[in-house]
């Protein structure tokens, strides 16, 4: 046979999917593993947007859709951004897509060509890096530092280069659940704007804040240069159901909509109109799990900092803390696989998110507060054995 295609060389899975592979395996040949791997609420949709998508089905909401999306769903989500970021898209500013990973795919597609540089955070969601990477982008990570794991301007603008096209930001941010400050939000901005750079802000988690508020950066309503990712997955423990929104100007999403368009048509239509009974019902449920969600970080904060040797910030927003375990001194991989194998407990090496991972580990606390109780403690029975040997790896 011929080779197959050398740009998806780059797709074959990370450290991230051995692990998560090997946990589904061990869960298959014995009992008792603590998943706090995962990246989905473990709360079940709520019934209202359940009973939503039934009724849709049942009156024959089973054909193709518009390729953007259903009229009703953008009116609802223009309202949504309208409510939340303070501008109202108009609906060819606006892209429902499969999950929010069709946003993240089909903006990097249609904006990023080989050999433009894109500037992303370390540590980021892997995803941004292997799309990056299959586009034949040059990947600039900036660090994200300090309790707060936050971006310094400065490092920022010394990466900008003649070639540099885009800044991926994510607030509230996956592995690190910090919130971006509102002077890092406005920097951000005008970085962009006086560059002339796109800016892809992944917004998913903004609805799941603890403390402080959610502030957006696409300060040009999303009408010049910016690209809002947002969807259901998270705030509504929707991940199954995939749909996903972006938001940006007119003829990057017209261009976004021909590429999921010829990739997957639409997202069904009973999901969509799920997505309406979602933004549109009672919100009860939604807050319910945010609550609840703030309970877990507590405990699990909690109980993290009570171990001698770890160090785990408070995080702002989604549902992972990212503790530093440097002073161990063991690489995080070896010590994510060695509690998956000795201690039955499923967590993500830091490393999987980039260099400035390395030494933490990124636990979800999207499980129940005797699965946070028992995990930490099977972490703390596993370091009694290992000697602290004094480095310390966050700057
Ligand atoms: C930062 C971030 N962006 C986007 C996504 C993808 O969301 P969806 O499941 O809606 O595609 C995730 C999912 O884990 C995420 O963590």
């Amino acid at each position: 046979m011929k080779e197959l295609s050398h740009r998806t060389d780059c797709l074959t899975g990370d450290t991230m999917v051995i692990l998560r592979n090997r946990a589904k395996e061990l869960d298959r040949m014995t009992s008792g593993m603590i998943h706090m791997e995962v990246g989905e609420p473990d709360f079940d949709t709520p019934v209202n947007i359940r009973e939503k998508a039934k009724e849709m089905l049942d009156r024959g909401y089973t054909h193709y859709t518009p390729q953007t999306g259903i009229p009703e769903l953008k009116e609802v989500i223009a309202d949504y951004i309208e409510e939340s970021r303070g501008f109202r898209p108009d609906e060819k500013q606006i892209l429902v897509t499969s999950g929010a990973k069709g946003v993240m795919f089909s903006s990097i597609m249609t904006i990023i060509e080989q050999g433009d540089e894109v500037l992303v955070s370390d540590p980021a969601y892997p995803p941004y890096l292997t799309i990056l990477r299959y586009v034949g982008a040059k990947i600039v990570p900036f660090p994200l530092r300090g309790e707060n794991f936050s971006p310094s301007l400065e490092e920022i603008n010394e990466k900008i280069t003649s070639k540099t096209k885009m800044i991926v930001v994510n607030s509230p941010n996956n592995p690190c659940g910090s919130v971006l400050e509102k002077d890092k939000v406005k920097g951000i901005a005008q970085i962009c704007e006086d560059s002339g750079l796109y800016l892809l802000s992944d917004e998913i988690y903004c609805r799941l804040i603890y403390e402080g508020e959610h502030y957006t950066p696409c300060s040009d309503g999303c009408d010049e240069r910016s690209i809002l990712l947002d969807g259901f997955s998270k705030a509504y423990a929707m991940t199954g159901w995939r749909l996903g929104f972006g938001v940006g100007p007119k003829e990057v999403i017209k261009r976004m909509g021909l590429i999921m368009g010829n990739a997957v048509t639409c997202v069904p239509a009973f999901t969509q109109w799920a997505g309406v009974e979602a933004f549109k019902g009672p919100q009860d449920e939604a807050k319910k799990m945010v609550a609840g969600f703030k309970e877990r970080r507590n405990l699990i904060v909690k109980r993290l900092n009570s171990i001698g040797g770890v160090d785990c910030p408070t995080p702002k927003g989604a549902f992972y803390v990212f503790p530093d375990f440097s002073s161990f001194g063991m690489k995080s991989f070896d010590l994510a696989s060695k509690l998956l194998e000795e201690k039955k407990v499923a967590t993500l090496a830091g490393s999987s998110f980039g260099e400035q991972g390395e030494g933490h580990l990124r636990l979800s606390y999207a499980t129940s507060m005797e699965n946070i109780e028992g995990g930490v403690n099977r972490i703390k029975d596993f370091l009694a054995g290992v000697p602290e040997s004094g480095q310390r790896g966050r700057t």
